[in-house]
């Protein structure tokens, strides 16, 4: 099972199925574009497993955007989010409880596995910051002219469909609200 992103999109379209054809915008997304053909064509029976954001506290260690953003609250630092990002988040609960039942079932071939609306980094953010007790206050909205121009391209719409998942999973796609609520709650 190998785990790609949203991010081999160009995200000035969407929501993207499987169907739709890589178009990276920036280095990220070509690695992971270029890692799902290298999977596929080294073992054919893998599974691909394209997520949008991980939203969760890891048991240990790793790479956990909730976990940097209630430290930052914790000593009232307030968080600048991008609004033109827009994702489609999955809480980490739900994508190991779909991935268990994937590798169950020997599935092998795209999935897209994340919540069944979007929501742009912004807003996600304000109420991430409400659910785990936080001034949403403290979250400002980083505007499009307002990012710095050293800032690697970011692909706006990583807005992509679960149709599939849903049809083969009994493991249910959530929306953003549900997904936010578990993400925070199950600490
Ligand atoms: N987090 C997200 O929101 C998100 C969104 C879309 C896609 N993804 C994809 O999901 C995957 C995991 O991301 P993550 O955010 O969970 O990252 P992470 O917490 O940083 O975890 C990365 C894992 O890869 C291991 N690793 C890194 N370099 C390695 C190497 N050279 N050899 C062997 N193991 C290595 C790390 O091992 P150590 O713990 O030993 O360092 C760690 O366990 C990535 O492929 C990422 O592109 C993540």
């Amino acid at each position: 099972m190998h785990f790609s992103s949203d991010a081999v999109f160009s995200g000035t379209g969407g929501p993207y199925t499987e169907e739709d054809t890589p178009a990276p915008v920036n280095f990220y997304g070509k690695s992971k574009a270029e890692a799902e053909q290298a999977v596929l064509s080294v073992y054919p029976a893998a599974a691909v497993i394209r997520i949008s954001l991980v939203l969760g506290f890891p048991v240990a260690s790793g790479n956990s955007f909730l976990l940097r953003f209630r430290d930052a609250l914790v000593r009232g630092k307030e968080q600048v989010l991008p609004v033109s990002e827009v994702r489609t988040p999955v809480d980490v609960h739900t994508l190991t409880e779909a991935v268990l039942e994937l590798c169950e079932n020997r599935f092998s071939g795209l999935l897209h596995i994340g919540s069944t609306d979007s929501i742009n980094r912004y807003e996600l953010a304000k109420k991430a910051a409400t659910k785990l007790g936080f001034d949403p206050g403290l979250v400002k909205a980083l505007t499009e002219e307002s990012v710095s121009k050293d800032r690697a391209p970011r692909h706006k719409n990583g807005i992509i469909s679960v149709e599939k998942a849903r049809g083969l999973l009994t493991t249910p796609m959530l929306s953003v609200e549900e997904t936010i609520k578990r993400a925070v709650l199950l600490e």
